[in-house]
């Protein structure tokens, strides 16, 4: 590749000139501190952290910031620590999903309007890896993605916890009246032992690792813990990588083709598959021009065997044990046949280099396709008079007796009202009704919501039922289990035909068919529809307002379709 000459670097725009901006520019830079030769004609690398003090994923971020400028002076490069909105998974609220698109804007007008030369993306928690790509696949610089890495394993009493999926069981249990307060506490203390994201194959994980296997982050980094010592290396390899994808002009276009947006579907599938991530793939792809479509993420789950033992799609291992059983590496190696391995990633390499030497240290974690944890991937996408635009399902994380169901549907329009019901020990329900949970989508919600592993009556707890069939346009946490249909779309909130269901039809789900159905009759639903009255909007100011305005459905992945790459002329370079 021919290097780039400084003159042409885009930060020289700002540096360069003999002019009166430029003079402004340099004057500021003695400002802070810097003489001109530590900065002029060195690519300035934007390091962009997701950090905050209530980002609980990320409170390593602020040494490893620190790490990433040493690999980026070590190589010659001149870097600069840039916050972008910190959406942390456990304390945003309604929803951190409402604010994904919000980093994505904030990413690219921040590389935009700066004099950046590349970046090193640092997020992590669920929505940081979306947005930050996203915006940066606009904003069109070399980038590395960096990931915060799992925390460390959970432990009570001699028990491992797995972050989410433990709570949610342990709860239940709680609920039962199984667990008094002092065993509660334990598990309160010992669920999140340390920075990282959560250790479960979750939003987090699964996130990061079709980062990786997108080719956005260099090999293998996706599954350091975060505390491990290897992680402050490969921050330190991602900053003097970035100064190398700089000078070589390696822009995402390069790397985030149709080829490496299916790679990072079928690696997404292997892995367990949050739910979550079909909505971030398809809008990463529309953010690189390239379309990928739910029937196209559905026939890859078809085809794709699931074969990381990791929780809670796998039985018993946490994302630490897939770490050391050789990681994201390990697992694409045994796919490395329905990859497309000419990728080419931001190591500089193909996929298929990257992978040479890979090796799985553990066959129980990271399964041979000849010993999958579940034949087919992690994911179903339904269609029928529910969800004309689809709606998604995780066959392998429900018992099989819910693959055929049919059901009277128990509908609730709100979740405060369903979380009021659920409880009642006296509401009538059977193991056989479908818990319906609407106005609960993109634009319902607000936001999105992880609100779809519906909790199970209390009445069917206390029966010993821990399942049961659940329907929603929310979406649901990664690390959540159980027969859970959800993103039904369009959604309620806006006339999709969810909203037309009441309690007492019968619905029925026949997954190997891929079908979901309301045995309503066509009359009938012309009636309600008919009868259906559009609820007031959730917001009438600020973001929620423009949110609402421009989100798309939950099928087209919840970006902003004024954000998408086929929307309008393309912005361009400011002026200096
Ligand atoms: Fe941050 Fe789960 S809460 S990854
Ligand atoms: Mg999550």
């Amino acid at each position: 590749m021919a290097r780039k000459d400084p003159k042409d670097l885009r930060s020289a725009r700002w540096f360069a000139p003999d002019d009166l901006r430029s003079f402004g520019h340099r004057s500021r830079m003695m400002q802070l501190g810097y003489a001109e030769e530590e900065y002029r004609d060195r690519p300035v690398i934007g390091v962009l952290s997701t950090w905050s003090e209530l980002n609980t994923c990320h409170s390593h971020f602020p040494e490893r910031v620190q790490d990433v400028k040493r690999g980026v002076a070590q190589a010659g490069g001149f870097a600069v620590e840039m916050p972008t909105l910190s959406v942390d998974e456990s304390f945003t609220k309604p929803t951190s999903m409402l604010y994904r698109n919000l980093l994505a804007m904030e990413t690219e007008e921040m590389i935009r309007s700066h004099p950046l030369d590349g970046v090193v993306l640092m997020g992590g928690c669920d929505k940081t890896t979306p947005g930050l790509i996203m915006g940066a696949l606009s904003a069109g610089v070399p980038m590395i993605f960096l990931s915060a890495g799992p925390m460390l394993r959970g432990n009570y009493a001699g028990k491992v916890l797995g972050s989410g999926s433990d709570a949610w069981k342990y709860w239940d249990e709680r609920r039962a009246g199984n667990i008094g307060d002092d065993e509660w506490q334990g598990i309160q203390a010992g669920i999140a032992r340390s920075a990282g994201t959560c250790m479960t194959m979750g939003t987090a994980s699964t996130m990061t690792a079709i980062a990786e296997a997108m080719g956005l982050s260099l090999p293998g980094s996706s599954s350091i813990p975060a505390v491990d010592s290897a992680h402050q290396r490969m921050s330190a390899a991602c900053g003097r990588r970035i100064v190398d994808m700089v000078w070589d002009d390696m822009t995402p276009d390069m790397i985030v083709t149709d080829a490496a947006c299916r790679n990072a579907a079928i690696v997404a599938m292997a892995t367990g598959c949050s739910t979550n991530a079909v909505v971030h793939l398809i809008a990463m792809a529309r953010r690189a021009g390239v379309s990928l479509t739910l029937d196209d993420l559905d026939a890859l789950g078809r085809s794709t065997p699931l074969i990381a033992n990791v929780r809670p799609a796998g039985k018993d291992y946490l994302m630490e044990d897939f770490y050391l059983a050789g990681g994201l590496s390990a697992l694409m190696k045994q796919l490395e046949n329905m990859l497309d391995c000419s990728a080419m990633t931001v190591s500089g390499k193909s996929l298929e280099e990257n992978l040479k030497n890979a090796r799985v240290y553990n066959s129980d974690v990271i399964r041979p396709l000849s010993n999958p944890v579940y034949h087919e991937g992690s994911l179903a996408v339904l269609r029928g008079n529910l969800c004309p635009d689809g709606a998604v399902m995780k066959p392998a994380a429900c018992d099989p007796r819910f693959h055929f169901h049919e059901g009277p549907a128990l509908v609730f329009d709100s979740y405060p009202e369903m979380k009021a019901a659920i409880d009642d020990e006296s509401l009538d329900v059977t193991p056989d009704h479908v818990l319906v949970l609407r106005n609960a989508g993109p634009q319902g919600g607000p936001g999105f919501p992880e609100w779809g592993m519906l909790p199970v009556p209390k009445a069917l707890i206390r029966q010993g039922h821990r399942d049961m069939l659940r329907l929603s346009d929310a979406r649901m946490s990664g690390t959540s289990y159980g027969a859970c249909i959800l993103h039904v779309a369009p959604e309620s909130f806006v006339g999709g035909p969810l909203a037309l269901l009441q309690t007492g039809d019968i619905v029925r789900l026949d997954l190997p068919g891929r079908r979901l159905d309301m045995l309503v009759d066509e009359d009938e639903l012309a009636r309600r529809r008919e009868a259906w009255i559009s609820p007031k909007p959730r917001f009438e100011r600020g973001y929620g307002y423009m949110f609402a305005r421009h989100v798309t459905q939950a099928d087209q992945g919840c970006d902003f379709d004024f954000l998408q790459s086929d929307f309008g002329r393309t912005v361009g370079e400011p002026d200096i």
